[in-house]
């Protein structure tokens, strides 16, 4: 890899920090170089140097390059070491919070997409009632939230391949799917937990209390004005003390950060002050 490539590298990768709070260390350089070559093709720029003038002074293009990055992609389970860590640390808490109140435990995925995260924590839900004794008087419900309706009409159906369940784990699969025609179907145990809206994250929270919002994946899409109001409006619709998850490559930008304690910076959980 040529010097220059090199600097190109580092240089889209402090652009996107700053601008969106979008860490890609962890991408290798080759990756971003293709990425960023694929860009230059298909953008109004000539090279290069001519590409990285344009994507920092652009938002638009911003959000072009992210999606050359291919990260605008969901899945079950994506980085299982999270939804473990937001089971244990996060949602079985939160239910024995609970335990004697005749309590509802109220979980937001906000940006489900076409719904694998939206059922993965409905799996996580159930499965601690199950563990913490709790299946008959606690009930948990996730509501999943996008801004694409025809994602959550794909959502809504939970019909998926083989290939799109690949990483639920066999026995999940076994006990919340039904197996058809080589698809699979979300059974009604899920469903029953599940509700769907169709909402634009920029606007004012139409649900609140939830205790627990997850919201992965989707910050990196805004600009840094909108990246706060988004954070602020996921903030309103918490309850005091809720958790907020992000993606495992965002951060919380600004001022509103001031809001919420970072409770585990690996897997990005945070708390929301009082
Ligand atoms: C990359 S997907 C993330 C899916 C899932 N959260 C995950 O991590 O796997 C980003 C989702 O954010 C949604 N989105 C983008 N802007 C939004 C907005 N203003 N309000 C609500 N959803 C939005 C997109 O429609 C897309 O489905």
């Amino acid at each position: 890899m040529e010097d220059s490539e090199a600097k190109a590298i580092e240089s889209v990768r402090q652009h996107l920090k700053r601008s969106r709070g979008l860490d890609i260390s962890g991408y290798s350089s080759t990756f971003v170089l293709r990425s960023l070559r694929k860009r230059v093709g298909r953008s109004r720029a000539n090279d290069l140097p001519d590409y990285l003038r344009l994507v920092r002074s652009s938002e638009e293009e911003t959000t072009e390059f992210i999606g050359a990055l291919s990260i605008n992609v969901t899945d079950f389970f994506r980085d299982a070491g999270a939804f473990e860590a937001l089971s244990e640390k996060v949602i079985r808490p939160v239910i024995k919070s609970k335990v004697g109140t005749g309590g509802i435990v109220r979980i937001w995925s906000a940006g489900c997409a076409t719904g694998q995260e939206l059922y993965t924590l409905a799996m996580c839900l159930e499965q601690e009632l199950r563990r913490t004794g709790n299946m008959e008087n606690i009930i948990g419900t996730v509501t999943g939230g996008d801004l694409s309706k025809s994602a959550i009409a794909f959502a809504r159906k939970g019909v998926y391949t083989k290939e799109q369940v690949k990483n639920v784990p066999p026995q999940l699969l076994l006990e919340y799917f039904d197996e058809r025609d080589e698809k699979y179907e979300v059974g009604d145990r899920l469903r029953r937990r599940v509700r769907f809206v169709n909402e634009d994250l920029l606007s004012e929270p139409v649900s609140r209390f939830f205790d627990i919002v997850v919201c992965r994946n989707v910050l990196i899409y805004f600009s840094r004005t909108m990246h706060d109001q988004v954070v602020m409006n996921l903030h309103r619709s918490l309850r005091p003390n809720g958790y907020l998850m992000l993606g495992r490559t965002e951060s919380l930008l600004g001022s509103p950060r001031l809001h919420y304690d970072l409770m585990d910076a690996e897997n990005r959980i945070f708390k929301k002050k009082e």
